[in-house]
């Protein structure tokens, strides 16, 4: 039983019965991200990666789509789905991917290469996905720019380290935003490494999200779901040295019970051993909890909502994106 923890708000509820009844009565549906801590995984209705999610959202036939995830992500769920109501457990869950792409900013960018296509990540602000040719997620996003005609030019934002892997994977130049992700971009790769020995045996899981180098010490490297499949495939009983947030680590144990997962480190200026085995948790992800999970349903609040405009011209990038992949 999980109980909240602020009895004066709405008195003894038992947390996971009460999400459930709620999502009845609203007839409501729970998408979660695989980042999202154990206890909402458990009781959402679909866990997936970005593009499934997105594809989830625009499917449902529910009333209420309970978005446990980031905000940009909560956002392409409006997009998406515009009459339905979209709540966010926790508004102030952003992504720094995001955030390094204003939208003002990045419409300067865009102003300034007239001749390029714009493809952007699908982590990026619904503002910013109003400017944008094409979204893709780490799942499609080799194959979308390998789709785009090859005497277009390309702008790749927000993510300098996921548009390296694009070029490299697709062999298409392109011209990249200079975005990363705080908790991808730190990854240790002298702990890798150090790892790699102490379990030759081991799988190496990485998320593109990762710089370059870190990129070169995976066995598999792709997206969330990727490397959920990736262990599914793999030996049940193997090592694995996970290279993205650990969220994912509650779903890869339930499929592979018997397989062992590190965590690899993250490197951290300043620490005595220089890496650190729990700062590679994203702290936007973790802003939700079952706790607001339950509130946010009780109270129809925090929920999206987004200028007619932004919601018209953002939806074909992410359509696009939802046909590749
Ligand atoms: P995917 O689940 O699409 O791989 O994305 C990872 C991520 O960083 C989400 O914020
Ligand atoms: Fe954004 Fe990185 Fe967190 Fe994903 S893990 S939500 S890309 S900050």
């Amino acid at each position: 039983m999980i109980l909240l923890t602020k009895p004066s708000q709405s008195g003894q509820v038992d947390l996971v019965p009460a999400i459930e009844n709620l999502k009845r009565e609203m007839n409501a549906v729970i998408l979660a991200h695989y980042y999202q801590v154990d206890e909402i995984q458990d009781v959402a209705d679909f866990i997936g990666d970005s593009l499934d999610l997105s594809r989830k959202a625009a499917a449902t036939d529910a009333d209420v789509i309970v978005f446990c995830g980031v905000h940009f992500m909560a956002e392409t769920a409006k997009v998406l789905s515009p009459h339905k109501q979209v709540l966010l457990p926790d508004l102030a869950a952003g992504c720094s991917l995001a955030e390094s792409a204003p939208a003002d900013e990045f419409k300067r960018f865009v102003d300034q290469h007239p001749d390029h296509l714009v493809v952007n990540y699908v982590n990026t602000s619904a503002a910013v996905k109003a400017l944008t040719d094409y979204c893709v997620t780490s799942s499609n996003a080799v194959q979308v720019i390998q789709s785009l005609p090859t005497d277009r030019k390309i702008i790749f934002g927000p993510d300098k380290y996921l548009g390296d892997w694009v070029q490299r994977e697709s062999g298409r130049e392109m011209l990249l935003w200079e975005g990363s992700c705080e908790v991808h971009e730190i990854f240790s790769e002298q702990a890798i490494l150090e790892l790699k020995q102490a379990h030759p045996e081991a799988k190496v899981l990485v998320h593109p999200e990762c710089p370059g180098p870190v990129r070169d010490l995976g066995d598999v490297v792709g997206s969330t779901k990727r490397l959920l499949e990736a262990v599914e495939k793999g030996d049940p009983t193997g090592t694995y040295v996970v290279v993205t947030e650990p969220g994912i680590i509650h779903q890869m144990e339930r499929i592979a019970p018997q397989a062992t997962f590190i965590m690899a480190p993250a490197e951290v200026a300043g620490n005595e051993q220089g890496s650190c085995t729990t700062c590679n948790t994203c702290p936007h992800m973790k802003r939700n909890t079952l706790e607001k999970l339950y509130l946010c349903m009780k109270n129809r609040s925090p929920k999206i909502e987004l200028p007619d405009d932004i919601l018209q011209r953002a939806r074909l990038p992410i359509e696009r994106m939802l046909e590749v992949g």
